[in-house]
């Protein structure tokens, strides 16, 4: 199965993606993660990606896309991943589809799309408290994710550092472009009908509950469709 993690940034799409990947054994693929290794290269991509990750911009979509789809390539993806952060335009959300449709591609049309809701105080306040681990990417909050030291990873004791795009104006770009360009594409899930609401303001614990809970619920129902199509299939045979 694919699992699509969409929300506003600092909703808890990374820390989520993370532990539900582990759970599940999927591949967790970051965006933002993928676009950052890109940023740091010193070639013209990377001088293209630095030059809208640091104005708090969306990467534009082609470049974004040859990306995602590249990793979405790789044999450990054939059964499924955790995509986070992407799409996060309409047009993402059409090539994402088109990728997924394709004869080798990963998608057995059996997508799921997690809208973590979290209101512009939340995440702008969750923004401000992140700290992440240098060496092994694990994410903290001083007051909610706190780490036992100070400044130190519980995981491999490397130091703590805050992002590059977590000035307050840039942030507040971030939010004010997932209002304008990823709304409409949460709408385009919604109205395929593959898009589960998850409440993001709780804690992490209990949105990760919620997330399987989702899950489980999506793969029902996919496994009911699966036999009503084969019900019908059967008596279609025996009619005959
Ligand atoms: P990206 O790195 O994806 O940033 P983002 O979407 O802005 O999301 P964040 O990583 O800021 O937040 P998150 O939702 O993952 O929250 P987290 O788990 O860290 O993208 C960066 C840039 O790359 C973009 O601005 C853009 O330029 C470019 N880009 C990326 N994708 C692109 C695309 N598809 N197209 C074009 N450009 C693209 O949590 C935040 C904090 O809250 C942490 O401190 C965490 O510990 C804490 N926290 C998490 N959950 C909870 C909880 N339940 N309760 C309390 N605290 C919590």
């Amino acid at each position: 199965m694919n699992i699509i993690v969409v929300g506003p940034p600092g909703a808890g799409k990374g820390t989520q993606s993370a532990r539900v990947a582990r759970i599940l054994g999927l591949p967790h693929v970051a965006a933002g993660d993928l676009l950052r290794a890109v940023r740091a290269q010193d070639t013209p991509l990377g001088y293209t990606a630095r030059q809208y990750m640091d104005a708090g911009q969306l990467v534009p979509d082609d470049l974004t896309i040859r990306i995602i789809e590249q990793r979405l390539a790789q044999p450990d993806a054939k059964d499924g991943v955790i995509l986070d952060g992407f799409p996060r335009t309409v047009s993402q959300a059409r090539a994402l589809d088109a990728s997924f449709a394709r004869p080798n591609g990963a998608s057995k049309g059996d997508e799921i799309g997690l809208y973590l809701k979290a209101s512009r105080e939340v995440v702008l306040e969750r923004m401000k408290g992140r700290w992440i681990c240098q060496q092994c990417g694990r994410v903290y909050h001083i007051l909610h994710v706190a780490p036992t030291e100070a400044g130190q990873c519980d995981v491999c004791g490397a130091p703590l550092f805050q992002r590059s795009d977590e000035a307050p104006e840039i942030q507040a770009r971030r939010y004010e472009v997932y209002e304008q360009d990823t709304l409409p594409m949460v709408d385009y899930y919604r109205q395929r009908g593959i898009l589960v609401e998850i409440n993001g303001e709780q804690d992490v614990e209990n949105v990760t509950r919620d997330i399987l809970a989702a899950i489980d619920a999506r793969k029902a129902a996919l496994i009911a469709l699966e036999l009503r199509v084969m019900a019908k299939r059967l008596q279609t045979a025996a009619d005959q």
